[in-house]
């Protein structure tokens, strides 16, 4: 057997027999490496005649190439024996009864909010979004909100030091209405969207967090007007409290970026000791309870986001979407829904696997 032969026989074998990664590199080193056994006999090449090259040189290269072949056949089978061994420890249960595991429960805000979306869904409502940090004049001075706004006061509103590029200062919204511009502003009429999400306000008592959540609702599109809005709501409140004795109450009010504007009252009554949502405000026993803000869009914020208030009109509305739940679901403190105590998440959360349908109820 000639030296190059001899040399193949010993690598090969043992790089087979290699037991780790770390061996097998050792070995790597030892062959191909710039001291390496292998390296060393392809330096004799240059000192060789042409002859001797001619016969020597294929069976050099050829074990070169063997031995790096069989060091890559060998890493791969290592390396997913490896594997295999982490895998093997790491084997979860999967048998294990899920009752006796910790259970997470969907919060009654994230449990509204899809309430909303399949609802509105249904009336062919698209689901936007905005940010939370906001600039100022998409939050105010786009919604027609002007600079002596007492809303826009340092005592109301979360303020950041900077500006942005456009000199704008940025703020965390106070409401979800800058969803109105931002849609208006990106997408073309007939619009019909709902958007869901966390404001802030300079605000903190039993009733009041400095973060909560609104929806706002939008529709643009020619030839809008108040009945669409009446009949829209009507028609929600009914799917979300899931009775059909809802009667409203429109009453004239002012915001600035709606005219006409409304507050919207709902009829309810008491019921052990709870306001359930339901029935004639006029009849004995019951009362009337604001719940949203509403009104036709201003033409001036129409006209702000680049479109022609004398083609497009449309309503917007705005409701609090803890109070939406409060009334709903019964709690009657709003703080212990940000304290994230378990036992109430427990108590009031949901099941992450009923997600509310119109066809399945939708608090089912
Ligand atoms: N943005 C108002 C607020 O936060 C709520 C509101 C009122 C929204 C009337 C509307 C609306 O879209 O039309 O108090």
């Amino acid at each position: 057997m000639s030296e190059t032969e001899a040399l193949k026989a010993k690598l090969l074998g043992e790089i087979e027999t290699a037991s780790d990664l770390d061996a097998l590199e050792a070995l790597r080193v030892a062959a191909l490496g710039k001291a390496g056994s292998v390296t060393g006999l392809l330096k004799t090449l240059g000192g060789m005649t042409p002859e001797e090259r001619q016969a020597e040189g294929p069976k050099i290269h050829s074990l070169r190439e063997a031995v790096t072949a069989a060091i890559g056949a060998r890493k791969a089978a290592l390396e997913g024996a490896a594997l295999d061994a982490k895998l093997a420890g790491e084997r979860l249960d999967m048998t294990l009864p899920a009752a006796a595991a910790p259970r997470g429960s969907v919060h009654p805000v994230s449990q509204v909010m899809d309430e909303l979306a399949e609802i509105f869904a249904d009336m062919g409502f698209a689901v936007a979004t905005g940010p939370e940090i906001e600039d100022d004049w998409r939050n105010f001075t786009a919604l027609n909100i002007p600079e002596t706004h007492p809303a826009r006061a340092m005592h109301d509103t979360f303020y950041f030091p900077d500006t942005d590029a456009e000199g704008r200062a940025m703020l965390l919204r106070t409401h979800t209405s800058p969803v109105q511009i931002r849609t208006m502003m990106t997408q073309q009429p007939p619009i019909r969207i709902i958007a869901p999400g966390r404001v802030y306000r300079s605000d903190s008592d039993a009733t009041h967090t400095p973060m909560f959540h609104q929806v706002e609702g939008l529709v643009i599109d020619r030839g809008i007007h108040m009945g669409h809005l009446k009949w829209t709501l009507e028609t929600f409140l009914k799917a979300f409290f899931e009775r059909d004795d809802i009667v409203l109450r429109l009453r004239p009010s002012y915001f600035p970026f709606t005219e006409p504007s409304a507050e919207v009252d709902v009829g309810y009554a008491h019921e052990k000791g709870r306001r359930i949502v339901g029935g004639n405000g006029d009849d004995d026993g019951h009362a009337w309870m604001e719940l949203l803000g509403s009104g036709m869009v201003n033409r001036r914020v129409i006209a702000n986001c680049g479109l022609d208030p004398d083609e497009w009109q449309g309503f917007a509305f705005g409701i609090g979407i803890d109070r939406l739940a409060m009334l709903k679901y019964g709690m009657d403190d709003l703080r212990a829904f940000f304290d994230g105590d378990l036992r109430w998440l427990a108590h009031y959360g949901f099941g992450a696997l009923s997600v509310p349908t119109l066809s399945g109820g939708i608090s089912a």
